[in-house]
C-alpha cells in the first residue's frame, strides 16, 4: 500500500512542532532530505516507504493522530456544525485532520475527557458494549448520597423502570456527601444522569477523568488538546 502526499503536509502531519509553512522554508534551505536527497516542498511522497529526515533526523509516519481533549460546557460531540458548537472547533490547526471525529459522546453541558482521532478501529474497540472499557466520571449531585448508594450501583441500577446497567462503582468522597466518583463499563444515553435519578437524586456538574487506564492530565485546562504519545495509547484499551 502506498500513502500519496506533499512533503510540506507529511513533515507538518508528523512533526508537531513543524508547521506547513516552515516545512516550505525548511525545504527551501536544503534542511529536509528524501531518501537522502534535498528536496521541493511540493514534492509528492510516500508516506510509508520514502524516508524524509529534518536535520538529519528521521520523521516517523503516524498513520493516525489521537488527541485528549479537556471539553468545556457549551460544546457537542459532533462532526456536524449544524448541532452548535462542536468539539472539533477546539483542535488547534497544528493538530487537525481531515477525517477525525470524537469517539464516543459527553452530553453537551458535561465536562473532561473527549478522545478526538481519526482511527475508526481504535474507537469501534474503544466505544464496543463488549470492549467494557471503564469510564470513570467525577459527580456533583444535589441531594446528599444515600447511604446504600455503593450497594445499589454495584448490583446495577434500573433506569427508567425497565433498562438495567451493568454494575458500577460509585466512590465517596469522604468530606463531601454531594460528590463522588463513578466508573462504568458501558455507555448508555445519559447514563450517569440517569442512574442517580433512579436513586432520587440529580447530578449538577458532570466531568469525566478517565477513559480505560489514560487519566485526563491535571495539567490540561478546559478547552485545551494534548496529543496523546504513542507509548499511551494503549491505555484507553486497558482494562482498570
Ligand atoms: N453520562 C451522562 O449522563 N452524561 C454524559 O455526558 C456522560 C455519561
Amino acid at each position: 500500500m502506498s500513502k500519496i502526499m506533499r512533503l510540506d503536509k507529511f513533515v507538518s502531519m508528523n512533526r508537531s512542532d513543524i508547521t506547513r509553512s516552515i516545512a516550505r522554508q525548511l525545504c527551501r534551505q536544503g534542511r529536509i532530505l528524501v531518501n537522502g536527497k534535498k528536496a521541493l516542498f511540493d514534492q509528492k511522497i510516500d508516506a510509508e516507504s520514502d524516508v524524509i529526515s529534518v536535520d538529519g533526523e528521521t520523521v516517523k509516519y503516524k498513520e493516525h493522530i489521537y488527541i485528549m481533549l479537556n471539553k468545556p460546557k457549551g460544546y457537542v460531540c459532533s462532526t456536524k456544525e449544524k448541532d452548535g458548537p462542536t468539539v472539533l472547533e477546539l483542535v488547534p490547526k497544528e493538530l487537525f485532520r481531515k477525517g477525525m471525529f470524537p469517539a464516543g459522546r459527553l452530553d453537551r453541558d458535561t465536562e473532561g475527557f473527549v478522545l478526538i482521532t481519526d482511527d475508526g478501529e481504535l474507537s469501534h474497540k474503544m466505544l464496543s458494549p463488549k470492549s467494557h472499557i471503564d469510564k470513570r466520571y467525577y459527580v456533583i449531585l444535589k441531594e446528599p448520597l444515600r447511604e446504600d448508594a455503593e450497594e445499589i450501583f454495584s448490583l446495577g441500577v434500573t433506569i427508567d423502570g425497565n433498562e438495567k446497567c451493568l454494575p458500577a462503582k460509585l466512590e465517596r468522597i469522604s468530606e463531601n456527601d454531594r460528590s463522588c466518583f463513578v466508573t462504568l463499563s458501558e455507555g448508555k444515553f445519559h447514563q450517569v444522569k440517569r442512574m442517580f435519578k433512579a436513586i432520587g437524586n440529580e447530578v449538577v456538574f458532570l466531568k469525566r477523568v478517565s477513559i480505560g487506564k489514560l487519566e485526563l492530565d491535571k495539567n490540561l485546562n478546559i478547552g485545551e488538546c494534548l496529543e496523546i504519545l504513542h507509548k499511551d495509547i494503549q491505555k484507553l484499551l486497558d482494562k482498570t
